[in-house]
């Protein structure tokens, strides 16, 4: 082992600053802690029986070796399927489809493939924590977008200023975790022609499509006029399903484009979760009950926590998608959520995460601080109970 004048770590230097994640952080803390974990974003109950089941079965029977590189094709057919259902997109399952290790590895591997030194990304602030390692890894350049309180809305000006010559992709993410904006058809036209003008792909990252309340509708980008031709769109079973640990994602787009990426997906993970892969395809065809329960479940969570973030004295932003809501501290008192999330599963039983540490301008969001709302119910009446006993300083 080579040891000599290395420095402290033997990262380089471009994941330096991806060292921990937050959630990795506030997790320990909420286990050292005994405290009610609302920082890390995933469901405390199974998604439906019949995935679980069909999953076992595929076990059972054999389904256990390496599948076909691109996904099996009853998942790629089932994609193509629901995306024609739902959004009346018509993909080509056999070229246009990839099955991914979730959709963290849909975004790198996207990223990964289309992108490198010298070219840059255009994408929101706050973002979900992987779009700005993946972009380093590539070595790219991000330029951030900040979606502001107290509605995020997109900031034309900023957003105009954003795009340049060497711009490469557009990473978009509506559903918007954290802030649970979903995007409107007007902000999603205005990237689109941004997208177009200057020759950019659009990767959206749709994770959340099934997760929006109060009669709000998501809007692929890839059903803009004109944007099938030149959207990545990325979703994924862990999220519809509520199996967050199957880390089966998808991606849909062009065929040159999806070679593109199949190309290095093949040597990130080669191929991933054969006997999940049948499994999420029957679900995916799931009844439309299925799908209107699962919004409706979420949206009465939605309710429950931000009540009781009101009530404990909160200014809460209402999302309109996703499992997450975005609160400010400030009217309480506490003017930095880092140092309010670090103290909170002391001060209260629960843990929470800033919503800072997803920002370059830190400054941006300095006292906002995220919960997850995807827990038994019995859970957040439980959370809101102790965060009522939070008191102003
Ligand atoms: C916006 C967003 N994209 C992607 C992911 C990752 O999805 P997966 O677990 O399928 O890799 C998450 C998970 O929290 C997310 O919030």
């Amino acid at each position: 082992m080579i040891t000599e004048g290395r420095g402290d770590s033997p990262l380089v230097e471009r994941m330096q600053p991806f060292v921990t994640t937050i959630f990795a952080e506030m997790s320990a803390l909420a286990v050292r802690t005994g405290a009610i974990n609302l920082g890390q974003g995933f469901p405390d109950t199974d998604g439906p029986g019949s995935l679980l089941e069909d999953a076992v079965a595929a076990i059972r029977s054999g389904v256990n070796q390496y599948p076909p590189g691109p996904g099996m094709p009853e998942l790629r057919q089932a994609v193509a399927d629901h995306q024609r259902r739902f959004y009346g997109l018509s993909v080509d399952p056999d070229t246009e489809v990839l099955v991914t290790a979730g959709a963290t590895e849909a975004i790198a591997a996207t990223i990964l493939a289309l992108t490198g030194p010298g070219d840059e990304v255009v994408t929101f602030e706050p973002y979900y924590d992987s779009y700005a390692a993946s972009i380093a890894l590539s070595g790219a350049t991000r330029r951030t977008v900040v979606l502001r309180t107290p509605d995020f809305a997109v900031d034309e000006t900023a957003l105009t200023a954003a795009f340049g010559e060497r711009t490469r992709l557009v990473l978009l993410n509506s559903p918007h975790n954290p802030t649970g904006k979903v995007f409107t058809r007007d902000e999603l036209e205005l990237v689109a022609t941004l997208a177009r003008q200057h020759d950019a792909l659009v990767v959206s990252d749709e994770v959340y499509e099934h997760q929006t309340f109060d009669g709000c509708l998501h809007i692929p980008m890839a059903t803009l006029p004109g944007m099938a031709g030149r959207t990545v769109t990325i979703s994924s079973a862990g999220k519809t399903f509520s199996v967050t640990g199957w880390k089966i994602g998808w991606l849909h787009a062009p065929g040159d484009v999806t070679a593109a990426v199949r190309a290095v997906k093949q040597f990130l993970t080669y191929v991933n979760g054969a006997p999940f892969q049948p499994a999420v395809a029957r679900a995916l065809g799931l009844g439309d009950d299925f799908y209107a329960g699962l919004a409706a479940d979420l949206q009465r969570k939605r309710d429950l926590l931000s009540s009781g973030l009101s009530a404990s004295g909160f200014d809460v932003f209402t999302p309109s998608g996703t499992y997450f809501v975005v609160a400010d501290a400030a009217p309480l008192g506490y003017d930095d959520g880092m140092d309010l999330c670090l103290r909170l599963p002391d001060l209260v039983g629960v843990a929470a995460v800033p919503v800072a540490v997803f920002h370059d301008d830190e400054d941006a969001a300095r006292s906002l601080v995220r919960f997850a709302f995807c827990k038994r119910e019995a859970v957040l009446v439980e959370a809101a109970e102790r965060l009522a006993r939070l008191r102003p300083r």
